[in-house]
């Protein structure tokens, strides 16, 4: 049994989606969350931005002792995860990208499967290549829907926000015109606009959340390795690099309970000296 926290970091709200599922399946662990708001949106970043940004988020959680870090941003995972894994070999980092394209490639029956992510996560080529891997026949279509992280990060989302339904309908009208058979949530952020998106593509598109397959991998590698635990330490910590108060009312709507968060802000060295 191993009782130390649990990491989780994301350019904002959208880690939240692994967290909460977090605290379904793992009820005894305790988790610290960062959600680096300030810096957002990720998925506009060069590499060598992203991995200072995910530098210093890993330090700052390691800084509480953490036995496992789960990387919650689909940007972070695809651009940057080997360059984090090499800076601190000794980390268990969970990214977003095995678990979820290991569910995608196995739960399409027709092979056509969708992926939507950041425009940095697009670029990368990193989904689409893991999924043909996987699965040779899979026709992958993938889009960038970019203007979604900002969507909830503004708070619209829940299900009927007509803000959100209307930059659901615009972003992924390409995405329903190919008729994939699975949609590929690989930017963390989506999820809380899965109702929206749901309703959208109609109900023979299945949904995956790659920060829900890869909260199940985390727990499965934990309960392998004997280090699981059913004896919370304490309260989870979350913060954020924004305001606190926004990040409270907007968690505390998707989470289904009331958080305090705390107020953290990164200062990473840029790619070119100086801070970002
Ligand atoms: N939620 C993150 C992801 O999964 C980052 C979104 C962003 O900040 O652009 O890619």
């Amino acid at each position: 049994m191993d009782r130390r926290p649990i990491g989780i970091f994301d350019s904002g709200l959208g880690g939240l989606t692994a967290a909460r599922t977090l605290e379904q399946i793992l009820p005894g662990e305790t988790m610290v969350y960062f959600g680096d708001s300030i810096n957002a949106p990720y998925g506009t970043r060069s590499r060598a931005e992203l991995l200072s940004l995910a530098t210093a988020n890993t330090e700052f959680l390691l800084g509480f002792g953490v036995k496992a870090i789960l990387i919650a941003c689909g940007t972070v995972s695809s651009n940057v995860l080997d360059a984090l894994a090499q800076r601190f070999p000794d980390v268990p980092f969970f990214g977003v990208l095995d678990a979820a394209c290991r569910s995608a490639a196995a739960a399409s029956r027709t092979g056509r499967i969708a992926v939507t992510a950041t425009e940095a996560t697009i670029r990368s080529g990193a989904f689409g290549a893991r999924l043909r891997a996987l699965r040779p026949d899979a026709d992958v279509f993938s889009k960038p829907c970019q203007s979604l992280v900002e969507t909830v990060e503004q708070g619209h989302f829940g299900g009927d926000d007509p803000v959100a339904t209307a930059a659901v309908a615009q972003e992924l009208a390409p995405v329903r015109a190919y008729r994939p058979d699975t949609l590929l949530l690989a930017c963390t952020h989506f999820p809380l606009l899965e109702r929206e998106i749901a309703d959208y593509m109609g109900a023979e598109v299945q949904l995956l959340s790659v920060a829900e397959e890869t909260a199940k991998a985390l727990r499965d590698y934990l309960c392998a390795e004997g280090r699981c635990t059913d004896a919370q330490q304490g309260a989870h910590r979350w913060f954020t690099s924004g305001g606190t108060e926004e990040f409270a009312r907007y968690a505390a709507l998707f989470l289904g309970h009331e958080i305090v968060p705390e107020y953290h802000r990164n200062r990473p060295n840029g790619p070119e000296g100086g801070t970002i």
